[in-house]
Order: C-alpha cells, then sequence, then structure tokens
C-alpha cells in the first residue's frame, strides 16, 4: 500500500520548510555569550537595519545623542593606542552600555504603535540578554569611567544628531570589532575593525551588511556643537 500524494505532502512540507529557513544565518562561535552576541547580530541585519531603523522614519530622520553615544572605530582605537594594556573586556562593556544608551533614546521617539517600536523593543530586550551572560566584573579603568559618566549627564552642552540608522551600523560595525571570535569567518583577511573590510563586502552582492556611507559620512563631519538651552 503506497501513498503517493501523501509521501508528495512530506515533501512539500519539507520544501516550504527549508524555504522558510533561508537565508541560513552565518556561523557563530561557541559559548554562551557568543550565541547571545549572534542572536542580536542576526536580529540586527542589514535589511532589518534599514527598515526599521531608516525606512521607518522620516527621511534625514534624526535623533540627539550624546557624543558619547557615538561609538565607533576611532574610539576603540584611540582608547587602545592611549590606554596600555586596556583589558579588552572593558571596551566590550563600553560598547555594551553606550549601546544599552542608545536604544534608549529611540525607544523613547517611538509611540508604542509604530511599526518600528515592537522592533526595537526587542533589541533592547536582546542586549540585556548579553549583558546578563557576560556580567563583567572589571574595575572601570578611570578614562572608561569618565566617558560613562559623561554618557549619563544630562547637563551636558555636547549633544549630536545623528540617523538612528547610522547610529545602529556604528553598533553592528563595532560589534564584529570586539567580539571578532563569535563572528568566525572564512575571509582570513577579514579585519571586522577596519572600514575597508564593510567597505568591500558592500560590493559583494550577496553580503547587504555594506552601506557605509551614513558612518563615512558621519565621521568626515567634524562634530557640531549645539548646546542644550
Ligand atoms: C534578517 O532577519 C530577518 C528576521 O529578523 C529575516 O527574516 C531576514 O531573512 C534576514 N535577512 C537576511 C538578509 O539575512
Ligand atoms: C536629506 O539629505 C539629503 C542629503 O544631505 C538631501 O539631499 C535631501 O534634500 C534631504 N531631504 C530632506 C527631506 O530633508
Ligand atoms: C568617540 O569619539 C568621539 C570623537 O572623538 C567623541 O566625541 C566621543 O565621545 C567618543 N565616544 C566614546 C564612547 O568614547
Amino acid at each position: 500500500m503506497t501513498h503517493p500524494s501523501w509521501i508528495l505532502g512530506i515533501f512539500f512540507v519539507y520544501a516550504a520548510t527549508v524555504q522558510i529557513n533561508s537565508p541560513p544565518d552565518p556561523p557563530c562561535g561557541s559559548g554562551n555569550l557568543c550565541k547571545a552576541l549572534c542572536t542580536l547580530r542576526n536580529y540586527l541585519n542589514f535589511t532589518n537595519r534599514r527598515t526599521f531603523m531608516s525606512y521607518n522614519f522620516p527621511l534625514n530622520y534624526t535623533i540627539r545623542v550624546h557624543y558619547e553615544e557615538i561609538f565607533r572605530f576611532n574610539n576603540i582605537s584611540q582608547l587602545r593606542s592611549s590606554v596600555p594594556d586596556l583589558p579588552e573586556e572593558n571596551l566590550q562593556e563600553l560598547w555594551l552600555e553606550v549601546y544599552m544608551e542608545v536604544l534608549k533614546k529611540v525607544l523613547k521617539v517611538l509611540p508604542q504603535k509604530h511599526p518600528s517600536h515592537k522592533y526595537t523593543f526587542h533589541l533592547e530586550k536582546l542586549f540585556r540578554d548579553v549583558q546578563q551572560i557576560s556580567s563583567f566584573q572589571m574595575e572601570h579603568l578611570a578614562q572608561i569611567q569618565k566617558i560613562l559618566a559623561n554618557m549619563k549627564d544630562p547637563n551636558t552642552k555636547m549633544w549630536k544628531s545623528v540617523k538612528p540608522k547610522a547610529l545602529m551600523d556604528n553598533c553592528y560595525r563595532t560589534m564584529h570589532c570586539l567580539f571578532p571570535h563569535c563572528f568566525p569567518t572564512e575571509n582570513k583577511q577579514a579585519d571586522y575593525c577596519s572600514f575597508h573590510y564593510w567597505k568591500m563586502s558592500s560590493k559583494r552582492p550577496k553580503n547587504l551588511e555594506g552601506s557605509t556611507s551614513a558612518v563615512m559620512e558621519n565621521d568626515r563631519q567634524p562634530p557640531t556643537r549645539h548646546g542644550r538651552k
């Protein structure tokens, strides 16, 4: 007794599942922290960043953030060169604290029914998951303490207006730079901490993590000072 239609049915269910599951997630390093970071990475993919941090906002929409909430490659290299023996965990924790603060700022401008609210809310949860797993117990160095204090100072005059997608692009890239072991790649030359890498990957059609323009633009502009009156 054979049931060809039944077998065909299984095949279609299988085919549909494979269809839904593509594209596959990029590879991930081992350990719980990497797992949490990779979940975040997958959720922060280019398509989502573009939809939820750009397309859903009015053209050229910006959010006012503290200077310290703009955390880019040059911050990492500056800190590495100015603080000898800076533990990598200090930079990783700074990254986490900065971007959790950034997400709070984004959430603040989003009404609950805004099409990006749910996404951003979940993103914040994924950051809290990372925080819980990482549970950095490091003593903060004076330099890092100062940055964190400035970032949380509501009376600062150092504000900058930045597009939400530019902030999250920086978040995505600096995450790769600071946790490279979690994002293994076959490209031996890959240097996640260089602009060159992201510029090249934007030219490869299969890797849609490019679109450096927002970040590059920001980097070229000298920060404008508009103090809070
Ligand atoms: C990005 O993530 C969403 C789910 O959050 C998924 O549906 C989509 O396929 C992903 N895009 C790419 C290019 O991986
Ligand atoms: C947005 O910015 C671009 C580039 O700076 C500019 O050409 C365009 O006119 C701006 N659009 C709006 C609606 O402000
Ligand atoms: C990153 O560098 C910029 C410009 O040098 C500075 O204004 C900002 O405070 C730095 N951010 C952090 C988190 O150190």
